[in-house]
């Protein structure tokens, strides 16, 4: 953390943002201001210039629907942002266009836990050595609270992809039909949803006698807040959109040089 400490924003102020509030005051730095249109403990309901009282870096924890306008204001005045939201991947490259053109920190992630962003990398080799044996067939299950809005998750979607691009003869992700056989490219991805679970995310790999299964289970939402604020500490000064990528090379598995602004 820097010796001042960030002035921060939280933008969505539910679950997350409330576990972000708490992790950053822990971590040294300051809320200029928590927005939130409906809950009852932010102190502002929109985004504007003054509402965001002067913050440097905004964290956005919000939903599918607003995340992008969010993301999207928050550069337009000139605050780096990290992002957490899933579900609105389609929007993210206008966002990564508007941090770039306007010089603007920006990163998003679907998952900041630490154990996630190695799964992330053992499931990208490990997909690549069962496609070599031709004989495993992948498949992915993910479990989240009962509140969640959006499935499969971003999580799961991106482990999906990273599989799929690994595997010949996958070309997409998906649920599996109710009613017939799996199509043999489909890679079947299934969600579960119920109750308060933070979070559980599960690939597996079957052939004739064998399975193979990784899994990652989130007990504690803080872990997601830990990494997003962590990511923070490194965007600011950044001028530019950057990969979650980065932020894991630089800070957490120490494998780049430099870094860049
Ligand atoms: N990237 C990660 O590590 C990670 C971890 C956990 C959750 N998430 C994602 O973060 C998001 C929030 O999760 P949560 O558990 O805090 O959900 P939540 O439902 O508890 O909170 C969402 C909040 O967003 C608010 N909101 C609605 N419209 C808004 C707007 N226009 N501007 C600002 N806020 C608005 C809601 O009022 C609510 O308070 C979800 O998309 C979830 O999937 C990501």
């Amino acid at each position: 953390m820097s010796d001042s400490g960030i002035h921060l924003a939280i933008v969505g102020y539910g679950k997350m943002g409330q576990a972000i509030e708490r992790v950053a005051r822990e971590s040294g730095h300051s809320i200029a201001t928590t927005i939130d249109p409906l809950a009852p403990g932010a102190e502002h309901r929109d985004i504007s210039l003054g509402t965001l009282a002067g913050a440097r870096v905004a964290i956005e924890f919000s939903t599918p629907e607003s995340a992008a306008a969010n993301v999207c204001a928050l550069l337009e005045a000139g605050v780096a942002v990290v992002s957490g939201t899933t579900g609105w991947d389609r929007e993210m490259d206008t966002a990564r266009h508007l941090a770039d053109e306007r010089g603007v920190g920006f990163v998003w992630a679907p998952n900041f836990s630490l154990g996630v962003s190695v799964l992330f990398r053992l499931v990208a080799e490990a997909a690549s050595f069962f496609a070599a044996t031709g004989a495993f067939s992948p498949w992915l299950l993910e479990a989240h609270h009962d509140g969640k809005k959006d499935g499969p998750s971003g999580t799961a979607r991106r482990l999906a992809q990273s599989i799929v691009e690994r595997t010949p003869g996958k070309t997409r992700f998906g649920p599996a039909p109710g009613n017939r056989a799996i199509d043999p490219e489909l890679l079947p991805v299934s969600w579960i949803r119920a109750g308060g679970i933070p979070g559980e995310h599960r690939c597996g790999w079957d052939a004739a006698g064998e399975s193979f299964e990784m899994i990652h289970r989130a007990r504690d939402r803080r872990v997601f807040a830990v990494g997003a604020v962590r990511a923070a500490e490194w965007l600011e000064g950044r001028k530019r959109s950057c990969t979650f990528d980065e932020f894991l090379d630089d800070v957490v598995f120490g494998t780049r040089e430099g870094g860049g602004q």
